[in-house]
C-alpha cells in the first residue's frame, strides 16, 4: 500500500489556521483522499490531558522545560497512535500545529535553547516528519487589530503582543531555514485567496 502524506499547519494565534483546515479538507477529499484531522496538543485522549494540564490558567507555576516536555510527551503520543498509523494506511494526515510550534512557541518565543527544543522531541517524533507545512503569515499586530475591530481586544491580549511577536519571527526564520518544507502563505487576504493559493500547493504535492 502507498505511503500516506503528513501536512502541518502553523501560525500564531488569530492567523485563520482553522478555517483553511477546514476548506483544505474538503478540497481533499472531494478528490477522493480519505483525510485524518487532527491537532497538537491534543489528538487522543491522553493528549488531550495533557492539553489541559499545560493551558490550566491556574498552573502558574509550570516551568518552561516541563511545558515543552509535556508538548513533546502530547506528541509522541499521538504521532504512535494517530499520525503514524494514518500515514501507515495511505492516509493523508493534516495536523494543526506540530514540532515547529515547539521550535517557536518554547524556543523563540520562551527561550529555550533551539537545540534543547530538538533533543526532546528526537524521541517523540521517532523520524516522523511533515511533508508540507503550510505557515500562515499574518503578523500578530495585524491579526489583533482586526479583532478589535471586530470584538474588542482585553487588556492581557495587548501586553501578550511581545511574546507573540517572537513567536512570528521565529516562524519566520524557520521557514527562511526550510524553504523546501515549510509554504509561507499570506493571511492578509480573503479566505478564498488564501485557500486557492493553499489548492495549489496541495497539487502539486499530490501530482
Ligand atoms: P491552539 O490554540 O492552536 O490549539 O494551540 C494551543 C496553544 O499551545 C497555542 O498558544 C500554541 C501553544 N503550543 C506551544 O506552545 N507549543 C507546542 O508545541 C504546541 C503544539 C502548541
Amino acid at each position: 500500500m502507498q505511503e500516506g502524506i503528513f501536512i502541518t499547519v502553523e501560525g500564531t494565534d488569530g492567523a485563520g489556521k482553522t478555517t483553511q483546515i477546514a476548506l483544505m479538507k474538503d478540497y481533499l477529499e472531494s478528490k477522493g483522499y480519505e483525510v485524518v484531522l487532527t491537532r497538537e496538543p491534543g489528538g487522543t485522549s491522553i493528549s488531550e490531558k495533557i492539553r489541559s494540564l499545560i493551558l490550566d490558567p491556574e498552573n502558574t507555576e509550570m516551568g518552561i522545560l516541563t511545558e515543552a516536555l509535556l508538548y513533546a510527551a502530547a506528541r509522541a503520543q499521538l504521532v504512535s497512535q494517530v499520525i503514524r498509523p494514518a500515514i501507515e494506511q495511505g492516509r493523508i494526515v493534516i495536523c494543526d500545529r506540530f514540532v515547529d510550534s515547539s521550535y517557536v512557541y518554547q524556543g523563540y518565543g520562551r527561550g529555550i535553547d533551539l537545540k534543547i527544543v530538538a533533543d526532546i522531541n528526537r524521541a517523540a517524533l521517532n523520524g516522523v516528519t511533515p511533508d508540507i507545512t503550510f505557515f500562515f503569515d499574518i503578523s500578530p499586530e495585524t491579526a489583533l487589530a482586526r479583532r478589535i475591530n471586530a470584538t474588542g481586544a482585553d487588556r492581557i491580549e495587548k501586553e501578550k503582543m511581545d511574546f507573540h511577536m517572537k513567536v512570528y519571527h521565529g516562524y519566520k526564520k524557520l521557514a527562511l531555514l526550510y524553504p523546501e518544507r515549510i509554504k509561507t502563505i499570506d493571511s492578509r487576504r480573503s479566505i478564498e485567496e488564501i485557500s486557492l493559493d493553499v489548492r495549489e500547493w496541495l497539487d502539486e504535492l499530490l501530482g
